[in-house]
């Protein structure tokens, strides 16, 4: 029987002695990057105290199910609660009192796009009083510039003897289980004890382990996310200039890419959100004193996109009098995260001009205005591709006029 502790009752004696003597402890280990890690870890052989302050999700995860789409997830799920590998908590006094604590939560920018510093601090300051000197604590969020170096002299000037890691995430959203088990490991320590016992715990899941500063590896993350994002922001560019011009942009970039290596990496153009990119290039002009021209620039061609779309869509036709139908609410392809997805942005954009904009989506589950698929293609007079989901490839539109930004349809009667 997998160990089932209960966050409702987790002062009784049973689920206290399960969470100390668990080898690691992943707060937030109910999210995103949380779960594939937790995952990693008892498919390592580890037992592991999934700590986070969502007990839905914990319910939820301790029934064998998954909150989201992960690729190769469920079957490790099973697993893991089947060799008793999981104990759930929603407590930070839940925390093991042994082994490594990593730390996963989120790390959002405010409203004025700058990092919101007290969401480390305030998970830090409510673990402290049930961590233990020589513990080793390691962030795996994305952190502004400096952060590990600041909680590391932070718990210092706290008297605490705490080993402070920072060892960043850079999978995929949904594929984390394989690319863990693919991609080396950025471990980076502000000791060389955390750094050595860091190395130790990521050697068990990952290929190769990279060491490097703090310093270091919380900027290879950022300009990692930032860099991706710029890419997608030059594709997106490109886009609307030969656009303009009257050029088909799918047409250059084949004959760009032909037997020519340089251009191989060029992406598509389309819709780049998420809850990453934006963000944590957001992170660092906010560390760059706003000087990171190219990041804003992005941030301007990425977001400026689908408005751009609507203006270009209100010139061509009579959009007060038609419905629009928006195909794939979820922020990429093949998931059902709708976190910061510009399918939402065009929707609210269009809603000021259209008649009625009709939204569709196979895999997204949290959004009650979601239609099927076939009546959001009856109702609508034009369609607007926002997520190229598989599903949609061979899709039939019933030769419905349809924008298509990515060049992913096949068969469809595309209009833009
Ligand atoms: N989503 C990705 O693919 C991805 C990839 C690489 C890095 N990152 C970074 O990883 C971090 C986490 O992102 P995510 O997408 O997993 O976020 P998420 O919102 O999916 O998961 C965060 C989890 O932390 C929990 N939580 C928040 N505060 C807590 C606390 N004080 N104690 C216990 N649990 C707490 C939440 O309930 C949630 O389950 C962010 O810094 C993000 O930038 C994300």
């Amino acid at each position: 029987m997998p160990r089932l502790n209960n966050p409702s009752t987790k002062s009784t004696a049973a689920s206290q002695s399960d969470t100390a003597q668990a080898d690691l402890t992943v707060v937030g280990g109910a999210g995103h990057v949380g779960i594939p890690l937790v995952l990693a870890f008892a498919e390592a052989g580890m037992t592991v105290n999934v700590n986070d302050l969502n007990e839905a999700v914990l319910a939820l995860l301790r029934s064998g199910k998954l909150p989201f789409i992960e690729n190769g997830a469920a079957p490790l799920l099973s697993k893991a609660l089947a060799n008793n590998r999981l104990t759930f908590t929603s407590s930070p006094s839940a925390i093991s009192r042994r082994g490594p604590v990593i730390v996963t939560i989120g790390t959002p920018v405010d409203q004025f796009l700058n990092p919101v510093q007290s969401a480390v601090q305030d998970c830090i300051d409510a673990l402290l009083p049930y961590l233990h000197d020589g513990q080793l604590l390691v962030l795996r969020s994305t952190v502004y510039p400096g952060t590990t170096a600041w909680i590391d002299s932070y718990l210092k000037r706290l008297g605490h003897k705490l080993k402070v890691a920072f060892c960043p995430e850079r999978v995929v959203q949904g594929n984390g289980i394989k690319e863990l088990h693919e991609m080396p490991q950025i471990v980076s320590g502000t000791s060389k004890e955390a750094e050595q016992e860091a190395v130790a715990l990521f050697q068990r899941i990952a290929p190769e382990v990279v060491v490097i500063k703090p310093l270091e590896a919380e900027f290879a993350k950022l300009f990692s996310n930032a860099y991706r994002y710029i890419e997608f922001a030059a594709t997106n560019q490109f886009y609307m200039i030969a656009k303009t011009a009257g050029a088909d942009y799918h047409a250059i970039t084949q004959a760009m890419k032909h037997n020519y290596p340089r251009a191989k990496t060029l992406p598509r153009p389309g819709f780049a959100a998420g809850p990453c990119l934006f963000k944590d290039t957001m992170q660092l002009a906010a560390f760059a004193r706003n000087q990171f021209g190219l990041g804003h620039a992005a941030m301007q061609v990425n977001e400026g996109f689908v408005l751009q779309l609507v203006e270009d869509l209100r010139r061509i036709y009579d959009i007060a009098n038609m419905t629009v139908g928006l195909l794939g609410m979820a922020f990429k392809a093949e998931v059902d995260d709708t976190r910061a997805s510009l399918s939402y942005k065009l929707k609210r954009n269009l809603q000021m001009f259209a008649r009625e904009v009709l939204t569709t989506d196979p895999f997204v589950k949290t959004d009650p205005a979601i239609l099927p698929l076939d009546q959001v293609v009856k109702r609508s007079d034009i369609l607007i591709l926002c997520t190229p989901h598989s599903v949609y490839a061979d899709a039939d539109l019933k030769n419905k006029p349809v924008v298509d930004v990515w060049g992913f349809l096949k068969n469809a009667n595309v209009v833009y």
